[in-house]
């Protein structure tokens, strides 16, 4: 293989996916495995922290050994390892870190601690050979929601956070009250198309006029009031109408926060991120308000949503081009916050 092409072998173990990937010059994916013990967890209705760690730790090798082998790399032909040290569950990152820590050690290739969010902007990237800074992008996971101006590679400023949820939060505890199983976006999507989003009105929260934050708590409690209602008035819930009504209510307020954000910052381009992206509903509402005010929308493909090691491999290849390098003693970080070191 030629060498004036960087290879970053990228770990991702923050939550419940296990994922290893090799990407070349931060845009092109040559491996991209993950290991979902999503099954598992869906036995209890939400992730273990404590199984969730202990999966990774029995997938982790063969996960990486895959991700070379698919690429059909070597571990000498690679220039960097990437991984997530944060945020995340801090038993399930740990994982993650401390094989790429290791191999880092024995290999002596350098080593390279990459945000989680950073990994989800990232992946933008990846979908898009040209996509490049400025622009806005939405961060919507299981555990975030951010506005993000992204002003060049790894300068990120956070204009807007959730107060409480995150939006995938949201979707996950309102499927389980109406009885749709985890993990929820995915099968609230899915109801939804079948609904019709007008027949109940659900609140949209805005916050006060200037505030780009989220609020996703209140929305919650109000599709639970609704369920709890209509069950102690003995009358039927549909949950296709339910789930539609209240992705009406999330995505209205996602989009046009986003929009307002873009235009007051003078930005031509969006990008979205996180699980929560592979939403059908955001990403056709989103395409409908940026193809309105001339903006360029770039929302990468499902697989590329939710979590995986590819993000991470394009994240770590950016950072390693503007010369970052950690030590051995890098420590896993539950509550590392966006553009810290
Ligand atoms: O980014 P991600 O894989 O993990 C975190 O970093 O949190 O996001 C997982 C979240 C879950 O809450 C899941 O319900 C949500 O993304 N999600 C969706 C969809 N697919 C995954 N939410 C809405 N619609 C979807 N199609
Ligand atoms: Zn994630």
């Amino acid at each position: 293989m030629e060498k004036n092409e960087i290879l970053i072998l990228g770990i991702e173990s923050s939550c419940d996916e296990t994922a290893a990937a090799v990407v070349r010059n931060g845009r092109e994916v040559l491996s991209n495995v993950i290991s979902s013990q999503i099954d598992l967890h869906t036995l209890y209705g939400g992730v273990v922290p404590e199984i969730a760690s202990r999966k990774h730790v029995e997938q982790i090798d063969y996960v990486i050994d895959a991700a070379l082998q698919q690429a059909n790399v070597t571990m000498e032909e690679i220039d960097a390892i990437g991984v997530t040290y944060g945020p995340g569950l801090v038993g399930a990152l740990l994982v993650g870190l401390a094989e790429a820590k290791a191999l880092a050690f024995a290999t002596g290739k350098p080593l390279i601690g990459v945000h989680h969010i950073e990994g989800h902007i990232s992946a933008n990237y990846i979908e898009h050979k040209d996509f490049a800074p400025p622009y806005m992008a939405l961060v919507v996971s299981g555990g975030h929601s951010h506005l993000v101006y992204v002003s060049d590679y790894g300068k990120y400023e956070i204009l807007g956070r959730t107060r409480d949820d995150a939006a995938g939060e949201a979707y996950d505890k309102v499927a389980r009250a109406i009885g749709m199983g985890y993990p929820g976006g995915p099968k609230i999507d899915a109801a939804a198309k079948k609904g019709d989003p007008n027949a109940i009105h659900f609140p949209r929260v805005y916050l006060e006029e200037d505030s780009y934050d989220f609020s996703f708590s209140g929305l919650k409690s109000a599709v639970l009031n609704y369920v709890n209602k209509q069950k102690m008035m003995g009358e039927t819930i549909i949950p296709e109408d339910v789930a539609a009504a209240f992705q009406a209510a999330v995505v209205e307020v996602l989009v046009s926060k986003t929009i307002k954000a873009a235009k007051e910052r003078g930005l031509k381009k969006v990008a979205l991120a996180g699980g929560v992206a592979s939403n059908s509903a955001l990403r056709a509402e989103m395409e409908k308000a940026c193809e309105k005010e001339g903006i360029f929308l770039s929302i990468p493909s499902p697989i590329l949503c939710t979590d995986n090691a590819a993000m991470i491999g394009c994240a770590a290849y950016y950072e390693y081009i503007a010369g970052v390098r950690d030590g051995l003693d890098l420590n896993a970080n539950p509550n590392l916050k966006l553009g810290e070191r």
